[in-house]
């Protein structure tokens, strides 16, 4: 049986993807930070839910500690052994709205797009194994890091806020898939402006569907696609240069190491 934990599953990609992995027979462990939404879903799929809010450092923690643990209590029962297959890192913050801060002091997309997955990933990579795969949802809209205004005080619009965190993401997988061995790790821009939550939020009228991103992360989910690439959709293709920049990714390290220090072992 494969297992499959989807941050962000109660709306826009994630919740496409829900209903997809589970048409499939999949376990899907639903993640969601409203609990009505979380249970509707949960009747409608037959997932698992998981609440939690991943502007929340201790959050991302609790919820890592309780999939960990409903795993190793499912161990108990299956001498093969439970463990999660595939864990897509789908949640994230859209561009609209002006600069918010953290309750730990951080950026909120930084927190959320950038800093949840990563913890969210090192927490979880006891229960991923051999054969295991990582699928961070980046996007093509990528900028460049200032690491000297990380909290976004000198200079802040919605759209840098995103794009900035979408390259750490990006930076991030690549470094994570050179340091995994056997556990395919890999980034997609889903695809141009889904009609989506966040991209009517922005006010932007939306160019493709649901459907049309949403395969293109389940085809990471199913298909074997070799690891440490960047896709646009379906499509191989490469990060912002900052991306493979291995100044630039030796940075994002030291200020990633340093922002998760007192969260990040499990
Ligand atoms: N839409 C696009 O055109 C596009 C393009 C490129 C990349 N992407 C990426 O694709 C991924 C999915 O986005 P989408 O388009 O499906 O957007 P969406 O419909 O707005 O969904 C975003 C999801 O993230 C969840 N989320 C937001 N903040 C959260 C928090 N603090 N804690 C927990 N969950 C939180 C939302 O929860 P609620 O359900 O409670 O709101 C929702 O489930 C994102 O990573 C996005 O950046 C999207």
């Amino acid at each position: 049986m494969t297992t499959v934990l989807i941050t962000g599953s109660t709306a826009g990609v994630g919740r496409y993807l829900a209903g997809r992995l589970a048409e499939r027979g999949m376990t899907v462990l639903l993640h969601g930070r409203d609990q009505g939404k979380l249970d509707k879903l949960a009747a409608e799929t037959g997932g698992r839910p998981y609440l939690a809010d991943l502007s929340s450092l201790a959050e991302v923690r609790d919820l890592a500690a309780r999939v960990r643990a409903d795993l190793a209590a499912e161990e108990a029962g299956h001498p093969e052994g439970a463990r999660l297959d595939v864990l897509i890192n789908n949640a994230g913050v859209g561009s609209a709205g002006g600069r918010r801060i953290t309750t730990d002091g951080h950026e909120l997309h930084w927190a959320v797009n950038y800093l949840a997955p990563v913890l969210l990933t090192r927490l979880l990579l006891p229960a991923l194994g051999p054969g295991s795969r990582i699928v961070n949802e980046g996007s093509l809209g990528q900028d460049v890091i200032d690491f000297d205004d990380l909290t976004m005080e000198r200079r802040y619009t919605g759209t840098l806020a995103y794009c900035r965190s979408k390259l750490a993401l990006a930076a991030w997988s690549f470094d994570l898939a050179a340091e995994l061995d056997g556990i395919a790790v890999n980034c997609v821009h889903p695809a141009t402006y889904m009609d989506t939550a966040m991209v009517r939020e922005a006010g932007i009228t939306p160019w493709s569907t649901v459907e049309e991103g949403g395969d293109a992360v389940l085809r990471l989910v199913t298909d074997e696609t070799g690891t440490g690439l960047f896709f646009d959709g379906m499509t191989r293709s490469t990060a912002h240069r900052d991306a493979y920049d291995p100044s630039v990714r030796r940075r994002l390290r030291e200020v990633t190491d340093h922002a998760l220090a007192a969260v990040d072992r499990p």
